[in-house]
């Protein structure tokens, strides 16, 4: 399907399943050698995340932990730039290596805060996977250390992306057409 209808909006495919899949590979690949011996901790971003954490994860093949956190700042099609609060981290990360498992990282607003929250807990360090990014968006100093895909400053949805919480189960991305 070339065009699709999510609620009042009209998107068109922009991303395949198989371009996805190969992008995952290539960070699954990079991690699996960068942090072989360190068991880190995979820290999902709830809920856009899950697809993303779910095909990076069958390919990684180091000793590791997985678990997921929710940190939400988005309504809409617009970042509302307020941040709410972590929940659900019962893992001690003291020491630990941690990896941060975003879908994507738009003003980068979101990852700064999560950084600043988890540094708190004293991680032996912090690494980001993000599955996409919108550079042209970005106004934080964040350091993302694998990034996936690199896309325009165009709102999507799909493999795990939402637009008002419709759209999250597409298995290609979509960019929004405008009126
Ligand atoms: P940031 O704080 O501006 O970096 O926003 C990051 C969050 O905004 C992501 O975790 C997504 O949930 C959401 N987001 C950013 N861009 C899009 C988009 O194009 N479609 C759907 N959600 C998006
Ligand atoms: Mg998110």
């Amino acid at each position: 399907m070339e065009f699709i209808q999510v609620k009042d909006k009209t998107f068109k495919i922009s991303v395949s399943s198989e371009e996805i899949q190969n992008a995952v590979g290539v960070v699954a690949n990079q991690i699996n050698d960068e942090l072989k011996g360190e068991n880190p901790i995979f820290l999902g971003v709830l809920n856009g995340c899950f697809m993303f954490m779910s095909d990076l994860m069958k390919q990684i093949n180091i000793p590791c932990e997985v678990s997921f956190i929710k940190f939400s700042s988005y309504s809409g099609t617009e970042t509302t730039g307020k941040v709410k609060q972590l929940i659900g981290l019962n893992e001690n990360i003291e020491g630990r290596s941690v990896v941060i498992v975003e879908d994507i990282v738009d003003t980068g607003i979101t990852m700064k805060n999560l950084i600043e929250t988890l540094q708190e807990k004293k991680p032996k360090q912090i690494k980001v996977a993000t599955f996409l990014q919108k550079p042209n968006a970005l106004k934080c100093d964040v350091t993302l250390d694998y990034v996936a895909m690199k896309i325009p400053n165009e709102f999507i949805v799909g493999y795990g992306l939402d637009y008002d919480g419709f759209g999250r189960n597409l298995n290609e991305i979509y960019t929004i057409i405008k009126e």
